[in-house]
């Protein structure tokens, strides 16, 4: 029997796992794809339509930017008004964003079901946003689908067993379709930089405890600032504005670019001899393509990243991020983790 899915997105990292589900979903069944309007420049948003050949949005809410409380509620509202008109069977919510909190709140109150992608995954730290957000969409959720054991064990320890299942990630899916698509052209992105393969770190930060704090931000530039290997750094908007706050002169290694589309932050990656980041999907790809990986941060959801040895937490302090990029050497042993890469398609397996 065809349904009727209502999608909600609005950020990058959901317009990629939307790019695996969307494609499946809508083999069999009408998709509704709403897009909050949360990350609105090209670079943020419209380069992963276009580059991962999505379906355009059938609905925009342009909430655009905004406090956790102005921006969440105007979603919701939005959320609300469009549930109330299409009533579709299910509404789908990936991740952790306040897109995903706004989905799953709007469609509790007015009992539509919900299935959560990236369902179960925990920091422990509630100081961070994207924490509650994921808290509170797990709990109003009636499919909880996890990439990991792991996230199964974290929603049990709140009482949540019905209706959870490992898929796998959805992620992985996106990116074995990447790479299938880039085939093995050498990627054009490395001359356009002046880059050589093997030779050079990518760097991404994003995350609010790195970028709200001035201190844990000079500390990291500070460290970007002590290497001697060439660094690429695709800035996320937010940083964008947080480093020119910062009063901190980066070093002419230190090449600060636009945000990239997909295709060509998996070629920066693929290539990279290590990656730093506070990126949550970035740590995943990183292990994917096996490329040794620093997080930013004190804590990852992803610890399975961090027992296969090709991981490693280094907070935000200068000494130890510098010792550690000249130190950390991961182990040979490379486990599959994160499923078989056909995620997308069990989920829908699932909804059906
Ligand atoms: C959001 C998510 C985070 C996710 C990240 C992915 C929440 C609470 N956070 O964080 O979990 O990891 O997306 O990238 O939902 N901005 C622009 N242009 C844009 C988008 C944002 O300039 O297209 C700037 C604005 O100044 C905005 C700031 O970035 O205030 C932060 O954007 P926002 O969507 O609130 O949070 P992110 O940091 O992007
Ligand atoms: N990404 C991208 N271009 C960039 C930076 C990141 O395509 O310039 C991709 C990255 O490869 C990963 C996703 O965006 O697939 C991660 O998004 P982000 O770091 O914004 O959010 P998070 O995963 O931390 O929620």
């Amino acid at each position: 029997m065809q349904m009727k899915i209502m999608t909600i997105v609005g950020a990058r990292p959901q317009f990629i796992k939307a790019a695996a589900v969307s494609r499946e979903l809508r083999k069999r069944h009408q998709e509704i794809l709403v897009h909050t309007g949360q990350h609105y420049d090209y670079e943020m948003s419209g380069i992963f339509f276009d580059g991962l050949e999505i379906s355009p949005p059938d609905v925009n809410l342009n909430v655009g930017s905004g406090s956790h409380g102005t921006q969440t509620g105007a979603m919701l509202q939005g959320i609300e008004h469009l549930l109330l008109a299409e009533r579709p069977d299910w509404l789908l919510v990936y991740g952790d964003t306040n897109s995903t909190l706004a989905g799953a709140l709007a469609a509790s109150k007015l009992s539509v079901p919900i299935v959560h992608i990236e369902a179960g995954l925990r920091s422990f730290n509630r100081c961070m946003p994207e924490e509650i957000n994921r808290v509170v969409a797990d709990h109003l959720s009636n499919l909880l689908l996890c990439p990991s054991d792991t996230a199964v064990s974290n929603l049990a320890a709140e009482g949540i067993s019905r209706n959870v299942r490992v898929v796998g990630d959805v992620m992985l899916d996106v990116l074995n379709w990447a790479r299938a698509r880039a085939g093995a052209k050498p990627p054009e992105i490395l001359n356009r930089l002046g880059l050589k393969r093997n030779a050079y770190l990518l760097a991404t930060v994003h995350r609010s405890e790195n970028t709200d704090d001035l201190a844990r931000l000079s500390h990291i530039l500070n460290a970007f600032n002590s290497l001697d290997e060439p660094i690429v750094f695709p800035v996320h908007p937010r940083a964008r504005k947080a480093i020119s706050g910062a009063d901190c002169r980066l070093k002419p290694h230190v090449h600060l670019i636009d945000p990239v589309g997909y295709l060509d932050m998996i070629s920066l990656t693929g290539s990279a001899r290590l990656v730093l980041t506070d990126s949550g999907g970035l740590q995943k790809e990183a292990y994917w393509l096996g490329v040794p990986c620093l997080t930013l941060r004190d804590e990852t959801e992803w610890v399975e990243t961090v027992e296969a040895g090709w991981n490693t937490l280094v907070g935000s302090d200068t000494e130890r991020i510098v010792a550690t990029v000249h130190s950390f050497a991961p182990i040979n042993s490379h486990p599959a983790l994160y499923g078989d890469g056909r995620a997308a398609a069990r989920c829908v397996d699932l909804l059906e």
